[in-house]
């Protein structure tokens, strides 16, 4: 026993290193790699058209983008836990320390449609697939308003990945955006917003990053242990909004109140998603409505 504890011991070691390494260097090739992409070209609106400008900072928030990089826009630490991160949206003013000070249009469609810097890198967290629904009016709209919103100075300091997102990048718990998105998909156009259950869907998209694809929730994937589940989002009566009313939806987007009095944990981005106008509410509801009711947590 004696003489072959050692052993045993020496041999695990040598395991978890050989394990360790490859762990690293598997990681270090996802997120070091470059993916080159051919970006679809949109037109960009004039940069004093006053509704463009309107409509890009309302789809600033609802889409979220403020949410992560900061209601000024200037960059934000979204996950600091040393064992995942740390992951910062980075600032995306034109002040010092901005990230887009050269950016072309083709850069901004890089970045929100494919998940992917400038130079091709594939983004930590940024969540493109939520995005390539956006049409290109939607597209040009928001990327003439980011253009617009006042310099902010703050560093971006780079992203970066822990132990645990390592382990998690590696067997497929944590995904980038860029492993995701069908890079060829073209740009559609976006639903009319009188087809409210089309409309919906264009507007839930922005919901399946948290609430998984089919918006039953559950863990979250490539995110600190102690971030909430995501909730059920599907018409399940037991875990589900099956008794919600639509009163009850809007009024906890809009304040981040459940119809029984509790709050929505922040992780949830109610503040964001509240301002969405009263047509915009009814649409998502009216989709929400209309999935087939699926247990909490099969995403
Ligand atoms: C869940 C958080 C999150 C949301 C929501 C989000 N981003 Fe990001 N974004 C990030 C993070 C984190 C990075 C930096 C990732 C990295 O450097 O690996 C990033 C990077 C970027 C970049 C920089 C790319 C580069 O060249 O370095 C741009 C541009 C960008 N986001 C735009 C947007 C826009 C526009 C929206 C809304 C449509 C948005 N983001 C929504 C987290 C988010
Ligand atoms: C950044 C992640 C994230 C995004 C994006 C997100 N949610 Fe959530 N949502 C959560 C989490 C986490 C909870 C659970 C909060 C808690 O436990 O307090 C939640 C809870 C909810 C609830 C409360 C349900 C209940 O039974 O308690 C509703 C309603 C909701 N989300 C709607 C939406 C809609 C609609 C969208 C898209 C427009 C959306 N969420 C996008 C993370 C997110």
């Amino acid at each position: 026993m004696m003489r072959i504890l050692p052993r045993l011991l020496g041999a695990l070691l040598v395991i978890v290193l050989v394990v360790g390494t490859g762990v690293y260097f598997e990681s270090q090739r996802k997120l070091g790699r470059t993916i080159d992409v051919d970006v679809a070209e949109i037109e960009l609106p004039s940069a004093s058209d006053e509704a463009a400008l309107a409509r890009g900072e309302h789809l600033a928030v609802i889409r979220a983008c403020s949410g992560c990089h900061g209601a000024d826009f200037g960059g934000e630490t979204v996950i600091d836990d040393p064992m995942i991160g740390p992951v910062h949206a980075p600032n995306l003013t034109s002040g010092e320390g901005s990230v887009v000070a050269d950016y072309t249009t083709t850069d901004w469609v890089r970045a929100i449609r494919h998940g992917l810097s400038r130079g091709g890198r594939p983004l930590q967290l940024m969540p493109s697939e939520e995005f390539t629904v956006m049409d290109a009016d939607d597209l040009g709209n928001l990327i003439v308003y980011l253009e617009s919103v006042p310099p902010v100075d703050r560093e971006s300091p780079p992203s970066g990945i822990g132990p645990l997102g390592r382990v998690m990048l590696v067997v497929g718990e944590m995904r980038l955006a860029a492993d995701v998105v069908d890079h060829e998909a073209p740009i559609e156009k976006a639903p009319d917003p009188s087809d409210a259950l089309a409309y919906g869907e264009y507007l839930a998209a922005t919901c399946t990053g948290c609430h998984g694809p089919g918006l039953s929730g559950g863990r979250i994937p490539g995110v600190p242990p102690d971030w909430p589940p995501a909730a059920n989002l599907t018409p399940d009566e037991e875990t589900g909004l099956g008794t919600w009313t639509e009163g009850d939806f809007v009024t906890a987007l809009r304040t981040g109140t459940r119809p029984d009095g509790t709050k929505l944990d922040p992780v949830m981005p109610y503040a964001q998603f509240g301002t969405m106008n009263a047509g915009e509410m009814r649409s998502l509801w009216t989709y929400l409505k209309s999935l087939p009711v699926k247990e909490e947590g099969n995403r």
